[in-house]
């Protein structure tokens, strides 16, 4: 007996009414219909420990209002606080105006905007490449970047811990994937050097800023071992544009390895306060890019309203630095506060402050009895980190006041005590 029923055999024989003796076919929604991890959620909102898909009702700098109450909020991508900055609105609004609320169109056909050269023209000066290529979201310049450039024998060699994105990216290519340890420069040289002779082009992946651990990826030893090995670097800086480095242009500035970085790949939609993505580089490979990724040409352009709000976004980030200063601020007191408590973080590197709580069961408890107290969070779960090794996610933005972080602090405190987290 076999689950699987030739398409052909379902159809029947030559003079056979339809459905007689046909062999039935699973129902393809059978997974959905029959789930077990849906039931898990349906249960999990029966008892009130559902933490996602909380829809904010207004938001006013660190606080949100959910539920009729507000909260704080941590957690969050809007690094440096603009997504409420006045002059993004008004930037946002201007485009409106003038072109509309859609560009219902690919950027290859009806949908380039004179606004949108203009942000490439402006991101590629501010990053010092040749190039930048801008995508309706940073999720779609992953799988762009990845299915266009690597082919049949090329080898792409992955961080485990990259984003969700690039794997797609490799999935939707005909490259051959290769993960090494996170962040374990020892185990990337293994595989490189076990490839070594063989025929095919290599490119080195890897976050910049680890979403969930906070981690920043050892980019002075990769770029050694690209060298050495004849690989190229692609850096996804989803959370280090903006935020990292001297004038903010991110993880590479940070390290000093601006023009070692082959391709950075970015998002509109954390510290631009916005939406959308780009991929920054030489100006040929950019170029064939934009001739070449479907998840680019076959999609609708950028709307012009965000297109304007990261370009007001770039202009802030470009001549007020206290932004970024005062969120660095803010990262000190959070963390230095969670460390203190003795809370696990994972010797996070960055501005993501993760807070280790282990079992899933224990992490979800963690999360409602800091939602009861008026902290809006979400637990990161399997298959999000490691299996036991959930965490809650904590971040703060530019606007967050000190006040704020004490009293999340307080909270982590007393929540942290009661569940035996800390001691
Ligand atoms: C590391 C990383 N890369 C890419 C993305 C995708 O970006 P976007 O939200 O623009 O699709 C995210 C967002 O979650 C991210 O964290």
């Amino acid at each position: 007996m076999s689950d699987y029923v030739n398409i052909d055999q379902t159809r029947g024989r030559p003079g056979q009414k339809p459905g007689e003796n046909a062999a039935r076919a699973d129902d393809i929604f059978d997974k959905a219909l029959s789930s077990s991890n849906l039931a898990r959620v349906e249960e999990a909102k029966d008892a009130g420990v559902y933490p996602y898909f909380k829809p904010i009702l207004k938001q006013n700098g660190g606080r949100v209002t959910v539920e009729g109450r507000e909260m704080i909020i941590t957690g969050s991508n809007d690094y440096l606080g603009l997504t409420q900055d006045p002059r993004l609105k008004e930037a946002a609004r201007a485009a409106l105006d003038d072109y509309g609320t859609g560009c219902t169109g690919s950027r290859f056909l009806t949908g380039t905007l004179a606004l949108h050269e203009e942000l490439e023209r402006r991101l590629a000066e501010f990053l010092n490449a040749e190039a930048v290529l801008t995508f309706s979201a940073g999720f779609l310049g992953a799988l762009a970047v990845l299915s266009a450039l690597a082919g049949r024998q090329d080898i792409l060699y992955f961080d485990r811990e990259n984003h969700a994105s690039l794997y797609d990216g490799a999935r939707l290519s005909f490259g051959t994937l290769r993960k090494y340890r996170h962040n374990n420069l020892a185990d990337l040289e293994r595989l490189l050097a076990r490839d070594a002779g063989s025929p095919g082009g290599r490119m080195i992946v890897t976050d910049g800023v680890f979403s969930m651990s906070g981690h920043l990826a050892d980019l002075p030893g990769i770029v050694e071992l690209a060298r050495e090995y004849g690989a190229r670097v692609v850096v996804d800086d989803a959370h280090g544009t903006g935020v990292l480095g001297e004038n903010g242009r991110g993880t590479a500035e940070y390290f000093g390895l601006e023009g070692e970085i082959d391709l950075t790949i970015g998002t509109f939609s954390k510290s631009f306060a916005s939406l959308g993505g780009f991929v920054s580089g030489p100006g040929k490979v950019v170029d064939y890019v934009k001739h070449h990724a479907r998840p680019f040409i076959f999609t609708a352009a950028l709307p012009a309203t965000q297109v304007a709000t990261v370009l007001k976004a770039l202009e802030i980030m470009e001549t007020e630095p206290h932004h970024r200063e005062s969120l660095w601020r803010n990262v000190e007191q959070l963390r230095h506060g969670l460390s203190s408590l003795g809370f696990e973080t994972l010797s996070s590197e960055s501005h993501i402050v993760p807070v280790l709580v282990g079992p899933d069961e224990l992490t979800v408890v963690f999360w409602r009895a800091l939602w009861e107290a008026g902290i809006f969070t979400t637990p990161a779960l399997p298959p999000g980190v490691p299996v036991g090794q959930s965490i809650i996610r904590t971040s703060v933005n530019a606007d967050h006041t000190p006040e704020q972080i004490e009293r999340l602090l307080e909270v982590f405190a007393g929540v942290g005590q009661y569940l035996g987290v800390i001691g």
